[in-house]
């Protein structure tokens, strides 16, 4: 029975029945407050909207409520919508308040304790975590009275998302956009990790994608990995609260709560992955790292023409295999090591010599010819196998949940000697 709780993962999203207040104020792009609601439904949560008279301008209660099925939040001198319930209660019984987008006029009043609407009055009211989204065009943005405001209320812990560039409501380009929504729920997911998380004390370092070895300045030898799994191991410690490190040779924007590191080479990375690891508790080498590269990197694009030769030798030497090479100890204490093993054949044989070749802590072995597992692809089907003999199959899962499994595993054995 132990094998089968282990991924029998239930809902590992923060968000998952959580009870979020979500604030919307005045701005042209109350909208997408929409799609905020609609996300942190989808997530599992328990959404109640509040809207300031301004926001009704703008969009109707009625579209929340169709979206939360809850009614949203307008006059607080009308008790009877929710059998009485204050803006009071409301503040207390939540576990975050969000308001997104935030005007530069709420935002004056959060920042000076005002509290004459719904909105304002549940975040004066409230002692839980409160991000705010602003939205507003970059003149008053950038405005001395709006930044004053923006200081205050960074200083009293209040947790402000973006505005981002970009094109503007008055067709002007600038700072003052709305932070895209998936973003903005990805900061609250992350915020409610940091505080609830299993994995919060912890830094974990993860790498992704496959190493790129140049042969000139054009060309490279390299795999077929999308960095698929190390990012979905990055995302699965990120909403479990850890402080979560990539490594990664991706190109994808950053993900709220994930630092990335950029690296091509193996012998970046594994530079990258020693610094990190300093200060790590978990690595996980779940980028493919080429086991060979160039001997000779040519300084110039090599030529067709300089050569007669219907053919061409490129000679290779081996890389520092990066797993093996980093120590068990380090400043912070001993890192559990969790490798991969990509294979095509003998997957469990190949693994189970990589286990001690590496240093492993324990092994997540795929064969990565199998059309549900491997690159490319959301599922993977792997068996986890460690120095001890263990060796359990896994039913072909998300990415996500394998993850889960993963840093499930690797829990128990931080500090455990
Ligand atoms: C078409 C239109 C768009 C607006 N967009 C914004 C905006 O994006 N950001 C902002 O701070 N104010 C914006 N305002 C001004 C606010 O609606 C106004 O300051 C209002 O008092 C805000 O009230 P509230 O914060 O209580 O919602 C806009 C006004 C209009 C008429």
């Amino acid at each position: 029975m132990a094998e089968q709780s282990i991924y029998q993962i239930t809902n590992r999203d923060p968000l998952h029945g959580k009870h979020i207040v979500l604030g919307v104020t005045g701005s042209i792009s109350c909208y997408k407050a929409i799609d905020i609601a609609s996300k942190l439904v989808q997530a599992g949560a328990y959404v109640d909207v509040a809207l300031t008279r301004s926001a009704t301008e703008f969009i109707q209660p009625l579209a929340f409520k169709a979206i939360t099925n809850r009614q949203p939040y307008v006059n607080m001198f009308n008790l009877e919508s929710k059998d009485g319930e204050s803006h009071v209660e409301l503040a207390r019984r939540c576990d975050a308040m969000l308001i997104a987008p935030l005007t530069a006029t709420t935002l004056a009043k959060l920042s000076h304790g005002l509290a004459d609407d719904f909105v304002a009055l549940t975040a004066l009211a409230t002692d839980k975590p409160l991000l705010v989204a602003p939205a507003m065009d970059s003149q008053m943005w950038i405005n001395p009275a709006t930044q004053d405001n923006v200081k205050n209320l960074t200083q009293r812990g209040v947790q402000i998302i973006g505005p981002s560039d970009g094109r503007l409501a008055s067709g002007r380009v600038g700072v003052g956009r709305l932070t895209d929504p998936a973003r903005i729920v990805d900061e609250l997911r992350y915020r409610l990790a940091r505080e609830l998380g299993d994995l919060a004390p912890l830094k974990i370092v993860v790498t992704a994608g496959g190493t790129r070895e140049a042969i000139d300045p054009v060309r490279y030898v390299g795999n077929r990995s999308t960095g698929k799994m190390g990012y979905a191991i990055a995302e699965a410690a990120r909403d479990r609260g850890a402080s979560v490190s990539v490594v990664t040779t991706v190109d994808r924007l950053p993900a709220a709560g994930i630092r990335d590191i950029r690296v091509e080479s193996a012998a970046e990375m594994l530079e990258a992955v020693r610094q990190e690891c300093e200060t790590a508790d978990v690595l996980v080498m779940a980028g493919a790292v080429a086991d060979y590269r160039p001997m000779n990197v040519a300084d110039q694009k090599i030529k067709k023409a300089e050569s007669d030769r219907s053919s061409m030798t490129i000679e290779l030497e081996q890389t520092t295999d990066i797993i093996a090479s980093i120590d068990r100890q380090q400043k912070t204490g001993r890192l559990v090591k969790v490798a991969f093993a990509a294979e095509t054949q003998d997957l469990i044989d190949n693994a189970r010599r990589k286990i001690e070749a590496k240093g492993a802590d324990f092994i997540v072995a795929n064969d990565v010819s199998a059309a549900d597992s491997g690159f490319a692809v959301d599922t993977n089907q792997v068996t986890i196998l460690d120095a001890s003999g263990l060796e359990e199959s896994l039913p072909v899962l998300s990415k996500y949940e394998v993850a889960n499994i993963i840093l499930s595993k690797a829990l128990p054995l931080v500090d455990s000697d």
